[in-house]
C-alpha cells in the first residue's frame, strides 16, 4: 500500500499524492501561476509545505526551519562550504560563527504556549521569546515589536523569526499581518504566521469538493470550532501577507 511517506522509497505513490495534495492547499493560500506550480510541485528540491499532527507540531518545525535558515550554512565565492549550519554545528557554534550573542523569536503576548515549547527544544531557551504587548483589541503593538527589532541588533541577537497571530487561541484577533510582513521584509527577518486557529476558515471559501472532503478529514475539530465562534465572513488568505518570506502554520505549513 506504500502507506509509510517517510521517503520516495517506500511510498513510491503516496509521496507524489501528498505532493500534489501540498500544491492544491498552497493554490488556497497564496494563488501563484501555474508555471510555479508546474516547476515546483513534484520538484524533489522543492518544498512547498509539510502536514503535522497539530498546531505545536507546525510552530516547532516552522520555527526549525526559521533557525536553520537564519544560522544556515555558508559558502566561499568559489562555491566552497565555509560553514555547516547551525544544524550540523548545534546553536552555540552557529551562533558564535555569525557574531550574535544569542537567538530570539519575537511576536505578541497572545503566542500559543507551543512557542515556549519550541523556543526550548530548538536550544534557544524560554528566556529568547520574546512577548509584546498587544493593543486594546488584542493585536500586537507593532512600534514596539519594531523598536526590540533595533533594540535586538544593537545587543547582537539574532531574530530567528517574528511571528504573527491569525487568530489568538483566546480572543480570535488577528495581528496586522502585512504590516508584521513589510516590518520582516524591511529587516530581512524569517515571518511566521500561526493560523493553527484562524486558518481553517479559508477553506469555507472554497469551492471544490474535493477540498471539502480533505480538510473536514484533516480539520475537523478546528472546522467545528470555528463554526461555532461564527467568526470573521473575510477571507483569510487576503489577510495573510503575500510576502515570500513567510511561511504558515495551520494543521500544515505552507
Ligand atoms: C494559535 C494556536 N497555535 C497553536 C496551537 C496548538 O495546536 P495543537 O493543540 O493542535 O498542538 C493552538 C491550539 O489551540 C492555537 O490556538
Amino acid at each position: 500500500m506504500n502507506q509509510n511517506v517517510v521517503k520516495t522509497e517506500t511510498a513510491k505513490t503516496t509521496t507524489f499524492l501528498e505532493r500534489e495534495a501540498l500544491a492544491q492547499l498552497h493554490k488556497v493560500l497564496y494563488e501563484f501561476d501555474e508555471p510555479f506550480y508546474k516547476e515546483h510541485v513534484q520538484n524533489p528540491g522543492s518544498m512547498l509545505g509539510l502536514f503535522c499532527n497539530g498546531g505545536t507540531m507546525a510552530n516547532v518545525s516552522a520555527m526549525w526551519v526559521a533557525r536553520n535558515h537564519q544560522l544556515g550554512p555558508r559558502l566561499d565565492d568559489d562555491g566552497n562550504k565555509i560553514f555547516d549550519g547551525v544544524e550540523f554545528t548545534g546553536i552555540p557554534k552557529a551562533l558564535r560563527y555569525y557574531g550574535y550573542d544569542g537567538a530570539i523569536v519575537i511576536g505578541s503576548d497572545l503566542m500559543h504556549y507551543s512557542m515556549n515549547k519550541a523556543a526550548d527544544v530548538l536550544g534557544c531557551g524560554l528566556q529568547a521569546l520574546v512577548k509584546i504587548p498587544v493593543d486594546t483589541n488584542y493585536r500586537v503593538d507593532l512600534d514596539m515589536m519594531e523598536e526590540r527589532i533595533l533594540e535586538a541588533k544593537r545587543k547582537r541577537e539574532c531574530v530567528v523569526a517574528i511571528v504573527g497571530i491569525c487568530g489568538t487561541t483566546e480572543t480570535g484577533a488577528i495581528d496586522p499581518l502585512q504590516d508584521m510582513a513589510n516590518l520582516a521584509a524591511k529587516y530581512n527577518i524569517h515571518f511566521h504566521v500561526d493560523a493553527a486557529w484562524g486558518g481553517p476558515c479559508m477553506f469555507f471559501f472554497v469551492d471544490i469538493y474535493l477540498f471539502t472532503q480533505f480538510v473536514f478529514h484533516f480539520f475537523n475539530l478546528q472546522l467545528i470550532s470555528f463554526v461555532q465562534k461564527k467568526s470573521t465572513q473575510k477571507k483569510v488568505s487576503s489577510l495573510l501577507p503575500t510576502d515570500l518570506n513567510a511561511g504558515v502554520s495551520s494543521k500544515l505549513i505552507l
